[in-house]
């Protein structure tokens, strides 16, 4: 037994710089991710996927790879367990079908999952899956997305599909300046550098699942309600995750490796190729997107009209939530917009970094540089002219909305004062220079979370919570929460997540992670610095600390309560070649109190990297008649790689969460928004052409006469 000290820290951890707490591990290869972790007797899944895009199995001939070395089982639809999918999940959506497998014989998308081979070893298992012969009845099928589709319909999502205030035609055709400009956007992919992988073995009655995921009480409670089980008897562990983006929640691994690990009583491990990956773990679905704006000659927002269209799966719904960002951003008396979707034979897309403002502030914040062009007026000064006193569709008032700040020191440390707007007049050798801004901004919302905070006997203390660090820096970022709530020092807190026996969490997702965890974190600390008496004796045992967030998450004041942030860009466009190159970039940020500035700097970073690569290198190509993508790995699909990355930054003004008990608003999201709209306004500055269709390749650079609409992968006409 130890003594309790009343410790009192004069420099708090929250604020400054840490590496991350486990850095040691995960470079060294001590960190074990979901995919290597050993256990005995483990057996090894391989997907089959299918190879046409519509259609029906007609037979899965699997007796001639049940015949193959080391081969268990093979499980398709004729004799897979039974699994329920008709619930609603913590996060208040219903599960996509796609992930649980083998319920029918209908293929709705090229690489649907069609069976699974499980052998002794990964290598039979591959061959087998490589051999198994399955006959198809095939059908037509549709893959093609253009921005007309008659069958398109407006979706909620989470939040309504339309929005409408004011007379938009009357408003439109009494606007002195007016804009109707129609930007698309690809089908994007998350590529995680860790492939979704999980085994799953019954222990005593208990069904454990190793996993890589962006929260384990959101998988446990999906998997237990799939396979009709006890949630205290599904236990998911996710302790090291190499990215997610969005993409690992429960999808066909989890459900195959449970399925299979029933079915042969033993462990079975199923990770996902980097090819199956696109086809199963979700993607940012291609949009077609108009924006209208009308203004005064001043560039004041008489009239704006955002729209628009993504497609989603034919067994499930899914909407890219473009159109939500000008809900936040800027007013008008004339104010509409509309996210709809259309239903063609694809995967169904899913949650990407910034889902809705990653794609709708590219159109939205190029739209406004359009704008201002139109009107004379510095892009800047146009977007301090609109700023709105309360939300414009919502009428609340702003918690905190520090975009004018941003703005004010993100010129300041560019070089913006003094930039000529006519585009095309700068040159260095064969490249034309241009340089270009926008505006981003990102939900800052919080979720309940318990959180358990031990104070042990030997003076340290353990903190316990379902979180999930998949590669943010979370797990740093909480140590230092409660070092400060404790009154102690980091070094003698240990934080343990990615358990869901920690209890409900919030997952690593909407920029709420860290927040929402602070918050439980926090709070079941403080209570327990509360009940630790000075001098007191701690028994073996230790003394714990329990804390619920629900009711006071619940009791947050409802206004419009949002990151924002500046980015600017600085591009090289090569005539020769049409290559775009971004020298430098800035990204100035209003994200709430930071945490621990080293890693929130590597995810604003992150995110700005994302929209270089959105801008000018990301696109996934759909064959239309195969129904399934051309160059599904990372050769074929390029995203920014260091070489197209050089000089980015990112830093922040003061902005503090008032309502949060830390101040924390989120950083996982704001640094992609706006990026990509900064770099394409930087290369019409450069070369004085627009282009609406993202990525800008040099093909399109070389002649953008020839760019038509794209999306999804429809070749340039
Ligand atoms: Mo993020 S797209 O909420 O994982």
């Amino acid at each position: 037994m130890t003594t309790t000290t009343a410790a009192t820290t004069a420099h708090p951890a929250v604020g400054t710089a840490h590496t991350r707490v486990e850095g040691r591990d995960k470079v060294t290869g001590a960190a074990r991710y979901a995919g290597e972790i050993p256990f005995a007797g483990l057996a090894h899944g391989w997907l089959v996927l299918s190879t046409v895009a519509r259609g029906r199995i007609r037979s899965v001939e699997d007796g001639p790879v049940l015949r193959m070395p080391g081969v268990l089982t093979v499980l398709h639809h004729g004799n897979a367990p039974r699994v329920d999918i008709d619930f609603v999940s913590m996060l208040g959506t219903r599960p996509d079908p796609t992930a649980a497998l083998f319920q029918h014989d209908r293929v709705p998308h090229a690489g649907w999952p069609v069976a699974l081979v499980v052998a002794e070893t990964p290598e039979q298992a591959r061959e087998a899956a490589e051999t198994l012969v399955v006959h198809y009845e095939q059908q037509p099928h549709d893959v093609a997305f253009t921005g007309d589709h008659p069958d398109a319909y407006p979706v909620d999502g989470h939040m309504p599909a339309v929005t409408e205030k004011g007379d938009l035609a009357a408003r439109l055709a009494a606007s002195a300046v007016v804009l109707d400009a129609e930007y698309t956007t690809p089908e994007e992919h998350h590529n995680p550098m860790e492939p979704h992988g999980a085994t799953a073995l019954w222990d005593g009655g208990r069904l454990e699942v190793v996993d890589s995921n962006q929260g384990t009480t959101w998988v446990q409670s999906e998997l237990a309600q799939m396979f009709s089980l006890d949630p205290s008897s599904v236990r998911v562990r996710s302790e090291h995750v190499g990215g997610g983006f969005g993409s690992k929640g429960v999808r066909a691994h989890q459900v195959g490796a449970v399925m299979a690990a029933t079915v042969l009583r033993r462990p079975v491990r199923l990770v996902m190729t980097r090819r199956q990956m696109f086809s199963l773990a979700g993607y940012r679905s291609p949009t077609v997107q108009r924006v209208r704006l009308g203004a005064d000659a001043d560039g004041r927002l008489r009239a704006l009209e955002h729209t628009s269209l993504s497609v989603t799966s034919t067994v499930h719904e899914f909407v890219e939530p473009s159109a939500g960002v000008a809900r936040v951003m800027y007013d008008a008396d004339a104010h509409h917009t509309a996210n709809r979707v259309v239903r063609l034979d694809v995967p169904t897309p899913t949650w990407m970094r910034a889902p809705g403002e990653a794609p709708g502030s590219y159109a939205l914040e190029a739209a406004l540089d359009e704008l201002a062009e139109k009107c004379g007026v510095d892009p800047i000064e146009l977007r301090l002219r609109n700023e709105p006193d309360k939300g414009p569709v919502s009428g609340l008032p702003f918690g905190s909305r520090n975009l004018v700040a941003c703005f004010r020191e993100g010129a300041r440390r560019f070089g913006w004062a003094g930039r000529d707007p006519r585009p095309g007049l700068r040159r260095d050798g064969r490249w034309l220079l241009g340089t270009g801004t926008a505006a981003a901004s990102f939900g800052a919302g919080a979720a309940p979370s318990t959180a358990a905070v031990t104070a042990e006997a030997d003076g340290t203390f353990t903190v316990r919570i379902a979180a999930a660090d998949i590669g943010t820096g979370a797990r740093t970022a909480l140590t230092l929460v409660a070092a400060d709530a404790l009154a102690t020092t980091r070094d003698r807190v240990r934080v343990r997540i990615g358990d869901s026996d920690f209890g409900p969490a919030m997952i690593a997702g909407g920029s709420m992670g860290t927040r929402s965890w602070a918050w439980a974190v926090d709070a079941a600390a403080r209570d327990l610095r509360e009940r630790l008496a000075p001098g007191g004796t701690i028994p073996p045992e230790g003394i714990t600390a329990r804390s619920d967030t629900s009711a006071a998450v619940g009791a947050l004041p409802p206004v419009e309560r949002h990151s924002y942030g500046a980015q600017f860009a600085e591009v090289a466009v090569d005539v020769t070649t049409g290559e775009v190159r971004v020298r430098r970039m800035l990204g100035i940020f209003a994200a709430g109190r930071i945490v621990n500035p080293l890693t929130a700097r590597n995810q604003l970073v992150g995110g700005m990297i994302w929209g270089i690569s959105m801008a000018l290198h990301e696109e996934a190509v759909r064959d239309r008649d195969l129904g399934a993508h051309v160059g599904a790995d990372l050769a074929g699909y390029h995203f920014a790689a260091h070489a197209d990355v050089t000089r980015v930054e990112a830093d922040w003004v003061d902005d503090v969460d008032p309502d949060d008990p830390v101040g924390i608003k989120g950083v996982g999201e704001i640094g992609v928004v706006g990026a990509a709209a900064a770099v394409a306004n930087a290369v019409w500055h450069a070369t004085g052409i627009r282009h609406r269709n993202l990525p800008i390749r040099p093909d399109r650079v070389l002649r953008p006469d020839r760019v038509l609409r794209a999306a999804g992968g429809a070749p340039d006409a």
